[in-house]
């Protein structure tokens, strides 16, 4: 370091301890001098009167101002704006779930799959849309283990690993740096960090690429207890021997200290299933295609979005390019059950950005339901299906937050996408709620139409042009009767009975039997 740059670090950490603009060159000396003589290794016999000189320049340039004789004014004082870890491992973590951490977390290993195939995400996840299902072979694909138990977490990954490099320079820093740019479903540089201290104390990274190999051992407690300075936000790491085989390279996250409150989580036992239901929606599109995942062993399958169309007519779909990004809606009819019945749980609005569900199933404002002209959810529309497909090069543009697990409400793109999933929506909307306004005399005709839907994949839907939901109806058979209905004295009913000798005959069977009484006497039938 040179002796400005030192001088003036030491004028500004006396001036930050005194809480005062003006300072002594004496106080300078007295408290700064000897870390002024370490950082710029300085041999010299006179430190005072070098001093002296460079204070002449700090004041040549505008840092410091003369006062009166050896007392100094700091003109540029700053404001200390350091990242805290206490921040980072206490606060950070509070906002995202457990299961979404442990998303995070497979995130990455489909991004080390991704790169170490030289894959374009956005070509992935286009595949969505191919209408001819490319069958692979899954024993071919790449693994990644989930293990959980009240004591410990792990996930393993035979990706493709995370270059030494890479974990050098960018993999465990707070956000990535300016200008990084990666077509990943990582975006922001946190997610990995954000698990491991949502998870425990204490934690272990291994690593190999068929190059080069790493491991990282942390214990967060201690590493927390150090943060003077922007040093101190390291981690170590140890040079690992490289994987020669392409198929095992890969990652192995160990948190093996963990919080009292995810012990407890994983002590109720609902993790693992809610965890193996979010893979199975967030995953869906990738699972089996492109990796398998497991959780404590049991392979997780995809839920795939069950949607139909009307066998006599169209959905609504739409394809258009916005800044960028590649947006395609589809709004239709929900696949029935063998009941013949909506499964509510499975109908909504599903948001995929990448190939990875944002939302799904969603009934709530943040998909529109309730704001004008879509009418808030209501169980009338339980068979309703949208989807918005989000698929971009840059993945800083997708409009999700930073948990993934949202859209984020001020997105541009998204809220101009929100008005045209509103019009997709309507004729569907409005479709459903006739079923529910049926006269009282005739069959409800769409209550017939909606067991009429031919099943058919998101890919099987897409059009060529924008079209609109439609569904052709047949005019019902006409109906050939009508009820008949009038008053009649309760006496003269007791006295058709009597006569029939039927004590409990009811009113309708009376009326029915009095109107073909007439009809046969009058030889009409
Ligand atoms: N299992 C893994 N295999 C390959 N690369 C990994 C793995 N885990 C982490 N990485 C890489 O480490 C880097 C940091 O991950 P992190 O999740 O913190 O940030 P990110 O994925 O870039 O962004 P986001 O915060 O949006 O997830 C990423 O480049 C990620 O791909
Ligand atoms: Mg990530």
């Amino acid at each position: 370091m040179t002796w400005q740059e030192s001088a003036a670090k030491a004028v500004q950490r006396l001036v930050s301890r005194t809480g005062n603009p003006l300072f002594t060159r004496r106080q300078l000396i007295d408290s700064e001098i000897k870390q002024i003589i370490a950082e710029t290794a300085s041999a010299g016999e006179t430190p005072d009167q070098t001093l002296s000189r460079v204070l002449q320049e700090l004041r040549d340039q505008g840092v410091i101002k003369f006062e009166a004789s050896g007392v100094y004014r700091l003109l540029k004082i700053v404001a200390k704006a350091y990242p805290r870890k206490n921040f980072f491992v206490q606060m950070f973590t509070k906002d995202i779930s457990l299961e979404d951490c442990v998303l995070d977390l497979i995130d990455n290993s489909v991004d080390g799959f991704i790169k170490s195939r030289h894959l374009r995400l956005s070509e992935v996840a286009s595949v969505f849309w191919e209408k001819k299902e490319t069958k692979k072979r899954t024993s071919e694909l790449p693994e990644i283990h989930v293990s959980l138990s009240d004591t410990k977490f792990e996930i393993r990954d035979n990706c493709g690993g995370i270059d030494f490099k890479d974990a050098q320079n960018e993999v465990f820093n707070f956000g990535h740096s300016t200008g990084w740019t990666s077509e990943s479903l990582g975006v922001y540089g946190i997610g990995l960090k954000r698990a491991l201290f949502k998870l425990g104390n204490h934690f272990e990274v291994f690593s190999q690429t068929t190059k080069n190999g790493f491991s990282c051992e942390l214990d967060v407690d201690v590493w927390v207890e150090k943060d003077n300075s922007i040093d101190d936000w390291t981690f170590p790491l140890k040079e690992e021997r490289a994987e020669p085989s392409f198929a095992k390279a890969g990652t192995r996250i160990r948190v093996n200290r963990l919080h009292d409150e995810v012990k407890m989580r994983m002590k109720t036992g609902t993790v693992e299933s809610s965890l193996r239901k979010s893979i199975s929606t967030t995953f869906s599109f990738f699972l089996n295609r492109y990796v398998k995942i497991f959780v404590n062993n049991q392979m997780v399958e995809p839920t795939p979005i069950p949607t139909s169309r009307p066998s006599k007519g169209t959905v609504s779909f739409e394809r258009f390019p916005d800044d960028g990004v590649e947006i395609r809606i589809l709004a239709t009819l929900a696949k029935t059950g063998a009941d013949g019945r909506y499964d509510q749980t499975q109908t909504g609005w599903y948001v995929i950005c990448n190939g990875r569900a944002v939302l799904t199933a969603d009934k709530g404002e943040i998909t529109g339901w309730g704001i004008s002209p879509m009418p808030a959810y209501h169980t009338q529309y339980g068979g309703f299906i949208g989807l918005v497909f989000f698929e971009s090069a840059n993945p800083m543009k997708m409009p999700w937050t930073t948990t993934k697990r949202s859209l984020n409400r001020e997105s541009a793109i998204y809220l101009r996408t929100r008005g045209k999933m509103a019009l997709a929506a309507r004729p569907v909307l409005a479709f459903m709620r006739s079923k529910y306004s049926a006269d009282y005399d005739t069959a409800p005709v769409e209550r017939e139409l909606a067991r009429n839907t031919v099943e058919a994949t998101p890919a099987q839907l897409a059009t060529a042009k924008t079209v609109q939901f439609e569904v052709i109806k047949t005019a019902p058979p006409p109906n050939p009767t009508t009820r008949v209905q009038y008053y009649a004295l309760n006496s003269d009913l007791d006295k058709i009975r009597k006569h029939l000798n039927k004590s409990r005959m009811s009113a309708v069977a009376i009326g029915e039997h009095t109107f073909n009484y007439f009809l046969d006497q009058e030889g009409l039938k």
